[in-house]
């Protein structure tokens, strides 16, 4: 038997004539299965047995079946299937220079404490005290009367939206927008929303790009119902929505009827930024998400704050969608926590990640994609006479313990965030430089 690996990524397996003969059973089929069960390199769910057995026998009767009488041996082909890319696990190493995404942080031995002596009760049944805590804080902070704690950021914007409309309706995002290109189908799948999208290399549309976009009220059009903004907007960069440019927009959307939600993972930098509080954002929004698990280090959590109307819609589709939990004041204690300690601190890191875009703004064969940077992403352009592409510079800094995310073909992304410190930027700003241009600096990254 035979393993063959393709440049396609398929793998073949083929029958060896000269031990297993010139004709196989079922048996010998099944046999040779569970042989390859053991190969590491083959899925056992990606394995399908393909049996290429001469047309019209199987052309014209799907779906083909194993057969139970003997069929030639060179007719029987087996084939692994390339299964869904997915990252492949990073091991914690204390020398790692993590700047693939702020959602990477560990809890500090302070937030674990407060996990640790968090007070439980049963979510579902509105016990949990701690839980309790959390929306009322968060909702205060944003000065809307009600809020409710999510498992992800996935799911404050999928609750919200599911809660604004009605299948058929249309919803408005900008075209970079997480809710398009990193929930798998959410709106479509959850909601049965069409989605309308404004083009905006930075993701800051403004009222010329919104009032085009708003449906006609005929019988054949559907529902233009929600308009989603994304502050800070990750894909643009970490830009900052200016609070004028977000009461035009929402000032429009209202003329038209709209609903206005905020995916504000990042609104929390968004806000350290500008000086802007988080509540002058969010009063122009019905709904906000806000996420505790990114720049604020907490290990999982969002949350969506609004009108208690609203809320109770969003805390029924949470429990409809599977995130309706137990004793999760264990989770909310974190949060708390990171409300209480990690906010504030954001500034270092979008002054890490400024200094990170300056620096790599000297390396020849780079460009900044998308300046200024405000928060704490920073998205690079690798020229192409530079021999590698983002995927080949991403594993060659990989080697030297940094990791960055290759986002498109010659574009990387890094986030600076609660794990990392200015010496960890010059380091691997010095790794990017000798994996670039071959030069060596002389001092070795450090993971300090
Ligand atoms: C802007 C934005 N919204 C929503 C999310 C979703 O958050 P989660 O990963 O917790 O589902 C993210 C995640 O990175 C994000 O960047």
């Amino acid at each position: 038997m035979r393993l063959e690996h393709r440049s396609n990524g398929r793998s073949h397996i083929r029958g060896d004539p000269q031990t297993l003969g010139t004709r196989l059973g079922a048996q010998d089929l099944r046999r040779l299965v569970v042989d390859h069960f053991d190969s590491p390199r083959i899925n056992v769910h990606a394995l399908i047995v393909r049996l290429a057995l001469p047309p019209p026998d199987l052309l014209n009767s799907p779906p083909p079946r194993l057969p139970t009488s003997p069929l030639p041996r060179e007719h029987v082909r087996f084939e692994s299937v390339p299964q869904p890319r997915s990252p492949s696990p990073v091991p914690f190493s204390m020398n790692l220079i993590d700047l693939r995404s702020d959602t990477v942080t560990r809890p500090t031995p302070e937030m674990r404490k407060a996990i640790a002596n968090a007070e439980v009760g049963d979510e579902v049944l509105g016990d949990d005290p701690t839980v309790r805590k959390l929306e009322e804080k968060f909702a205060a902070h944003l000065g809307k009367p009600a809020a409710c704690f999510v498992p992800t950021g996935t799911m404050a914007n999928q609750t919200a939206i599911r809660a604004h409309t009605e299948p058929g309706d249309e919803i408005i995002c900008s075209e970079g927008s997480h809710i398009i290109h990193y929930e798998t189908g959410g709106p479509a799948a959850l909601s049965g929303c069409m989605v309308r999208t404004i083009a905006h290399p930075r993701g800051l549309f403004d009222v010329a790009d919104v009032t085009p976009m708003v449906r006609q009220d005929a019988y054949h059009f559907p529902h233009s119902r929600l308009l989603t903004v994304e502050n800070t907007h990750n894909r643009g960069g970490g830009t900052v929505w200016p609070l004028e440019q977000i009461q035009r927009v929402t000032a429009e959307a209202r003329k038209h009827k709209l609903r206005l939600h905020l995916d504000g993972a990042r609104l929390w930098n968004a806000s350290v930024a500008s000086g802007v509080a988080m509540k002058e954002y969010a009063k122009h929004f019905d709904t906000i998400s806000c996420c505790f698990s990114k720049g604020l280090g907490a290990p999982i959590g969002s949350a969506v704050a609004g009108d208690p109307e609203i809320i109770l819609r969003v805390q029924r589709f949470k429990k409809m969608f599977g995130g309706m939990t137990r004793q999760v004041g264990i989770l909310a204690a974190a949060a708390l926590y990171a409300m209480d300690n990690h906010v504030q601190r954001l500034a270092e890191d979008h002054a890490n990640a400024k200094r990170l875009a300056e620096l790599i703004a000297n390396i020849p064969g780079l460009s900044i994609a998308l300046a200024p940077v405000e928060t704490n992403i920073v998205y690079f352009d690798i020229a192409k006479d530079v021999p590698l592409d983002a995927q080949q510079l991403s594993d060659k800094l990989k080697s030297q313990n940094v990791l960055m995310l290759a986002t498109g073909p010659r574009r990387i992304r890094c986030v600076t965030h609660l794990d990392v410190t200015a010496p960890m930027i010059d380091s691997a700003v010095q790794a990017i430089e000798s994996s670039v241009t071959g030069r060596v600096t002389g001092r070795m990254p450090v993971g300090v």
